[in-house]
């Protein structure tokens, strides 16, 4: 029989695509589902970048390309990041993955080791545990509390740090509590980050979907040259989650490094997907704040409809399309009120424990559906209570 290694024993995966298998199960057996459990734009991709992708294979550009990137979308990036984060990294830190997650992946091979403790986010992104878990570090979490806006406290990483702490890993916008971190306690995270020489990574990927409110980086200490690296992608905001197409910047030394992993693990990313990039980074941007006004529609629907629910109450989050409310006062636990909600209601979400055990005594909803779904969800849930 085969035996697996240690690390496959301790890797994991996301309640998301479970919730999703059991809705699916339910629609099967011809129950109405109403979808709050899926973390993805309910948009198409603009027709600009779809059609640029298009034009790349019919111009057969479907071949390899260089690990690192196509070097007409890594300037591209270089520009962006300039634009958006207030530093122009040199062109070798930047690199091309396919989306984000794989920048997750191999910057934390790139610098944990078996023994090393990783600061995260909880409730936060599973993926961090996850790869720290199959690394053999120790995962040292920060409790995000409702009272502080679910924003993690630079104070509280203080507490945390110890002589073997390697890694923090920061989300902002973040998912799943949609919380958007300050200048100042991004700049203090960064700062600490020097103080203890501790490697930072920066999970970005909403970084574009905010509601009156900036999104700020802790990268721009160092133009994330010595100790600090940025992810970001087009996943979300360019509405391409299936395309797979994402971006880190990163120290030289680690981006030489990053470019083996990508050699031995993907060769390189798509390249008419990279086309696709191109376009997106550099066409017309409008489809962004059109997408973000109709989010804010529905951030303020659902908002308004959970907290008019007996036990329930929810704060405005302030970027992605995450609402995370609270639901002691039902007197259930996460996992057996979204079990009920699913089988009782039909609305599938995702209990806040799905995101790490700070998570208990809360529920994710991604609006990223229709303002009629939303109404009909919030009515479905009130009779369920009845
Ligand atoms: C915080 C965070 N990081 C990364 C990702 C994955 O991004 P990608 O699909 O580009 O790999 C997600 C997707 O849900 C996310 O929420």
């Amino acid at each position: 029989m085969v035996q697996l290694s240690k690390g496959a024993n301790r890797i994991y995966g996301e309640a998301a695509f479970e919730v999703l298998a059991k809705a699916q199960e339910l629609e099967g057996q011809g129950k109405s589902i109403l979808h709050f459990e899926i973390g993805e734009p309910d948009m198409e991709t603009p027709r600009n970048i779809a059609h640029a992708g298009i034009q790349a294979i019919q111009n057969k550009k479907t071949h390899y390309v260089p690990s690192i990137g196509l070097m007409g979308l890594r300037k591209a990036v270089q520009d962006e990041v300039e634009k958006t984060r207030g530093y122009r990294p040199n062109l070798g830190q930047v690199i091309i993955t396919p989306g984000l997650k794989p920048g997750i992946f191999f910057s934390m091979l790139a610098v944990v080791n078996q023994g090393d403790e990783v600061i995260y986010q909880d409730p936060g992104y599973p993926t961090y545990g996850s790869v720290a878990s199959f690394l053999g570090a120790k995962s040292v979490k920060v409790p995000l509390l409702e009272e502080n806006e679910f924003r993690m406290n630079p104070d509280d990483i203080i507490d945390r740090i110890t002589k073997k702490t390697k890694l923090i890993v920061v989300n902002s916008p973040q998912n799943p509590t949609g919380s958007v971190m300050t200048k100042s306690e991004l700049g203090d995270i960064a700062e600490l980050a020097e103080e203890h020489d501790i490697f930072v990574i920066s999970d970005e990927i909403y970084s574009k979907m905010t509601y009156d409110t900036n999104h700020y980086t802790p990268t721009t200490r160092d133009g994330a040259k010595e100790r600090t690296v940025l992810l970001d992608g087009f996943s979300k905001y360019y509405a391409m989650t299936g395309w797979r197409l994402g971006y880190m910047i990163a120290p030289l030394k680690m981006a030489e490094k990053l470019n083996d992993f990508l050699v031995s693990a993907v060769s390189c990313t798509a390249a008419f997907t990279q086309w696709a990039g191109i376009e997106a980074l550099t066409g017309d941007q409008s489809f962004i704040p059109k997408m973000m006004a109709r989010f804010k529609e529905k951030r303020d629907k659902i908002v308004k409809g959970l907290n008019s629910i007996p036990g329930f109450t929810c704060l405005a989050p302030k970027g992605a399309f995450y609402a995370f409310p609270n639901i002691k006062k039902t007197g259930m636990g996460s996992q057996e009120c979204a079990d009920h909600l699913l089988y009782k209601a039909g609305v599938a979400t995702l209990p806040g424990t799905a995101f790490g055990p700070y998570g208990e005594g809360y529920l994710r909803f991604s609006y990223a559906t229709t303002l009629e779904n939303i109404d009909a969800a919030i009515k479905r849930i009130q009779e369920s209570f009845e």
